[in-house]
C-alpha cells in the first residue's frame, strides 16, 4: 500500500508518519526532510532550494518530483510506502500519477492555533526525530533519544515564514483534498501524539 500524508504545516504528518512507519515496517519519504539534508550538505540542490525554504514558498514542481523520483529509485518500496509532504499542488500530484498508484490519502485536521503550538515548541534532529518542548520532549532536554544528538529549531520556524508557509498551503495545497476524494481518510490531528496514531491505525484497518 502507497500512502500520502496531507495536512497543515505543524499538523503532525512528520510525526505520524514516523509512527506508521514503524508499524507497517515501510520506509517514508519526506520531501522536506530531502530539502534540508541537501541543504545541509551544501549540493548544488541545497543551495538553489536554501532561500525558498527559509521563505517558507514551495520549491518548483518539478525540481521537488525529480527529487522524490531519485530518492525512491535508492529505497525497497516493495511492502509500500509513505508520502510525507509531497505532492503540495496539483501539478505534484499529477506528475506522481503517472509514476506512483496512491492507495490511501491521510490528511490530517488541525486549527491554525494549534499549529501554531505544535511548530513554536518543536525540536527537531537530524535523525528525522520530531520532538515538542511540551507535547513530546526528550529524556534529556536539548538531545535526541535515538540517536544522541543535539535537537535543533528549523530555520523555518519564525512567525513571519509560518504564516506564508500556511498561507501556500491554503492555496495550493489544500486543493488537493478535493483532487484526492476517493482515496482521503480525514484524521483529527487534535488529540495527543498516541491517540492519533491510533486511529489512524484503526482507520486503516478498517479500509483494509
Ligand atoms: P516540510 O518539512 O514538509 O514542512 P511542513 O509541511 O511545513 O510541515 P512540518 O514538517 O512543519 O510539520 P508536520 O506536519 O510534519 O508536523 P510535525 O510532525 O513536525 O517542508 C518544509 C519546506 O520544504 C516547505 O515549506 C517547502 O519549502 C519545501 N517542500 C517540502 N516538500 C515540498 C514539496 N512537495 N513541494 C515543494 N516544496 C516542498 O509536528 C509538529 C510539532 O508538533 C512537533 O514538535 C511534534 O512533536 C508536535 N506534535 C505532533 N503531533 C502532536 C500531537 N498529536 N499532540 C501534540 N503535539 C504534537
Ligand atoms: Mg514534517
Ligand atoms: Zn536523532
Amino acid at each position: 500500500m502507497n500512502y500520502i500524508f496531507l495536512g497543515m504545516p505543524g499538523s503532525g504528518k512528520g510525526t505520524q508518519a514516523e509512527a506508521l512507519a514503524e508499524k507497517f515496517n515501510i520506509p517514508i519519504i519526506s520531501t522536506g526532510n530531502c530539502f534540508r539534508k541537501h541543504i545541509k550538505n551544501e549540493t548544488e540542490l541545497g543551495l538553489q532550494v536554501k532561500d525558498i525554504l527559509e521563505k517558507g514558498d514551495l520549491v518548483p514542481d518539478e525540481i521537488t518530483f525529480e527529487m522524490m523520483k531519485k530518492e525512491i529509485e535508492t529505497m525497497d518500496i516493495s511492502n509500500g510506502l509513505i508520502l510525507d509532504g509531497y505532492p503540495r499542488s496539483i501539478k505534484q500530484a499529477e506528475l506522481l500519477k503517472e509514476f506512483l498508484k496512491i492507495d490511501i490519502v491521510l490528511n490530517i485536521e488541525l486549527s491554525e492555533d494549534q499549529v501554531l503550538l505544535r511548530i513554536g515548541g518543536r525540536r527537531t534532529c537530524k535523525c528525522g526525530e520530531t520532538y515538542h518542548i511540551k507535547f513530546n520532549p526528550p529524556q534529556k532536554e536539548g538531545i535526541c533519544d535515538k540517536c544522541g544528538k543535539e535537537l535543533y529549531i528549523r530555520d523555518d520556524s519564525k512567525e513571519e515564514t509560518i504564516k506564508n508557509r500556511l498561507q501556500v498551503y491554503k492555496e495550493q495545497t489544500a486543493p488537493l483534498i478535493d483532487f484526492y476524494k476517493e482515496q482521503i481518510i480525514n484524521i483529527d490531528g487534535n488529540p495527543p501524539i498516541p491517540e492519533v496514531t491510533e486511529e489512524i491505525s484503526k482507520k486503516l484497518e478498517i479500509n483494509n
